[in-house]
């Protein structure tokens, strides 16, 4: 298939751009670089530079039988100071792209919604049909995109799912996580091991979890991006699939340091911080749905292979 991958400069959208490229599609990049890497594109993979708000009606007239749309901005603490760039970089954006499918008859799509829809669940493990209660801006913005894509199916026939990530780690040959803006835990975690930082902090340990500390579900990266190849190929006209991605196993913030020290031999100094606002407790991914309608089986559900490729990744770019 002729494929464009917006956001295909960054983490996760690499990753899925290499993993479609050797599954023998055609792919073009999308990405401003506004987050991205040029570097972080697949040398196979045209690129094409651009705001997809600005680009996406010109670059779709070439003809293309699907769009996987990573594009986004995607930090929670800044959704909540900023939110009008979440509005118009994440909705207005989407909207924009989706009026461009439609122009030109693009059938199919791909999107990356979060865990950040639901909110505080109220049930772990969270179904699709747990009630989407977003308590940051950048949850909220996934969502109303994700209420888009919905009546866009239903009325334009397009060929939708949007894919709920848990938390994502791990990397996959050459492509991995470097954010200028690092705010995730085993990034930072890694950053202390390679020498870069001098401790990690602990965002409160009074939560009621087994040691105190946030629990989360991990899914390895190159499963998140097998799920897209599957997505891509099951999607039907007029509907809107939307499915949870994680592993159905939850890690506390001390598990994930613990697995890194293990990891790295480094020490790893944490100290105890303020609870960081808006973090639940506990995040936990069923994604039965998943793997009975997509098929989709994750490969690497245990966290210190995730760890494990995410420090292959760090520590080789960082010369060690
Ligand atoms: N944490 C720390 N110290 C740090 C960084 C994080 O204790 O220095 C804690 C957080 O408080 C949280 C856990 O580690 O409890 C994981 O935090 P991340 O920032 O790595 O990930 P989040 O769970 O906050 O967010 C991730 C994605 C979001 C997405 C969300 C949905 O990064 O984009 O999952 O659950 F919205």
């Amino acid at each position: 298939m002729k494929l464009l991958v917006t956001g295909g400069a960054g983490y996760i959208g690499s990753v899925c751009a290499a993993r479609l490229l050797e599954a023998g599609n055609e792919v073009a990049v999308l990405d401003d670089l506004s987050t991205g890497h040029r570097d972080a594109v697949p040398d196979e993979a045209e690129f094409i530079e651009g705001d997809v708000a600005e680009q996406a009606d010109a670059v779709l007239s070439r003809g293309f039988d699907g769009v996987l749309h990573f594009a986004a901005k995607s930090l929670v603490g800044e959704s909540m100071q900023d939110p009008g760039k979440y509005w118009h970089g994440n909705v207005l954006t989407s909207v924009r792209l989706l009026d461009a499918m439609r122009t030109h008859g693009t059938p199919r799509l791909v999107f990356s919604s979060t865990a950040a829809t639901y909110g505080e669940p109220e049930q772990v493990p969270i179904t699709e049909d747990a009630p989407t209660r977003p308590t940051n801006t950048y949850g909220a913005t996934k969502l109303a995109i994700d209420h888009a894509i919905t009546s866009y199916a239903k009325a334009h026939g397009l060929a939708a799912t949007s894919l709920r990530y848990f938390n994502v780690a791990g990397a996959f040959d050459r492509f991995g996580e470097r954010h200028v803006t690092e705010t995730h835990l085993i990034p930072l975690v890694l950053q202390v091991a390679l020498g870069q930082r001098e401790h990690v902090q602990i965002f409160g340990d009074d939560y009621p979890t087994s040691d105190g500390t946030c629990v989360r579900d991990y899914i390895h990266v190159t499963d998140l991006a097998e799920a897209h190849l599957l997505a891509v190929a099951a999607a039907k006209p007029g509907t809107h699939g939307i499915f949870n991605l994680g592993n159905g196993t939850g890690f506390s913030v001390r598990q994930v340091i613990d697995a890194c020290r293990e990891i790295t031999g480094h020490d790893i100094p944490a100290k105890l911080a303020e609870r960081r606002g808006g973090d639940p407790a506990v995040l936990v991914a069923s994604s039965a749905a998943a793997q009975r309608e997509l098929g989709w089986q994750p490969k690497h559900p245990d966290l210190a292979t995730m760890v494990g490729d995410a420090w292959t990744f760090v520590a080789g770019r960082a010369g060690n």
